[in-house]
């Protein structure tokens, strides 16, 4: 019964759930999103061992397809604000950070050649801009118009295409709860809004930025029953 409730096992607490905005992405998203992010990134050869942040980690789930597609050796840190994560990310990651990314006395070295994930999507430009501090690529997933909806949005994506390289839609809608809202008794339905995969660099060299299309996944990819990255849990 735990795996249908929302989001979640029976001993979620759906306030924090909604108070960190915590909706989780469907795996097969996540690994197509994370496949295309690995062809691009890895062009050249790359040598050595890759350091990749998952940020917003939740239970893992970016980390656990990091690790089945990443094509080179990949060291994964998962930053989380949420403690009640904490066994589910040590099993997914290597290094485990729960903390709030945004606060400005957290410490972190800027060494990561990827930063990837599923922020909240009311930080997503606070985030963008705190990984493009600490990281070369920056590939960040979030509503398609996540930054032309409001003036000071679309002002903040003017500033941003010095960095912008790519935006990848995911087609079809997508479903990041399971169950049934606790308040309202209903069932949670799916999210018809367009994503996107956001591609960031630091060290970005053309102008302009690219818009590709991803392959439809069936709509059985496109929702989960287990809640991502705690399948596996003892
Ligand atoms: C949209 S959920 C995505 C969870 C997971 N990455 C996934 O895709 O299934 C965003 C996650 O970011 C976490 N979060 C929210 N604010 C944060 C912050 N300031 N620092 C670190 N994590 C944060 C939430 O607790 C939540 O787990």
């Amino acid at each position: 019964m735990s795996e249908f409730l929302p989001g979640c096992e029976p001993s979620a607490d759906h306030d924090r759930l909604r108070k960190f905005e915590a909706d989780f992405t469907p795996p097969e998203v996540a690994r197509l999103c994370l496949e295309c992010a690995f062809e691009e990134v890895w062009r050249e050869p790359f040598f050595g061992t890759a350091r990749v942040l998952d940020l917003g980690a939740g239970a893992g789930v970016w980390s656990q397809q990091v690790r089945r597609t990443c094509p080179i050796r990949a060291k994964i840190t998962g930053i989380e604000i949420r403690e009640e994560e904490r066994s589910h990310l040590e099993r997914n990651c290597d290094n485990v950070l729960i903390a709030d990314f945004l606060d400005p006395t957290f410490e972190i070295r800027p060494t990561f050649d990827l930063v990837v994930g599923n922020p909240p999507f009311s930080l997503f430009r606070e985030f963008v801009e705190r990984s493009l501090a600490v990281a070369a690529q920056v590939w960040l997933f979030a509503p398609y118009d996540a930054c032309t909806r409001g003036a000071d949005a679309a002002a903040w994506l003017a500033d941003q295409s010095r960095h912008l390289e790519k935006q990848l839609i995911i087609p079809g809608a997508l479903k990041f709860r399971n169950g049934e809202n606790p308040k309202t008794k209903k069932p949670y339905t799916t999210d018809f809004r367009t994503y996107a995969l956001w591609c960031f660099s630091a060290f970005k060299d053309e102008e302009g930025w690219q818009c590709d299309i991803l392959e439809m996944l069936p709509s059985q990819d496109r929702k989960w029953v287990v809640r991502p990255g705690t399948e596996g849990a003892p």
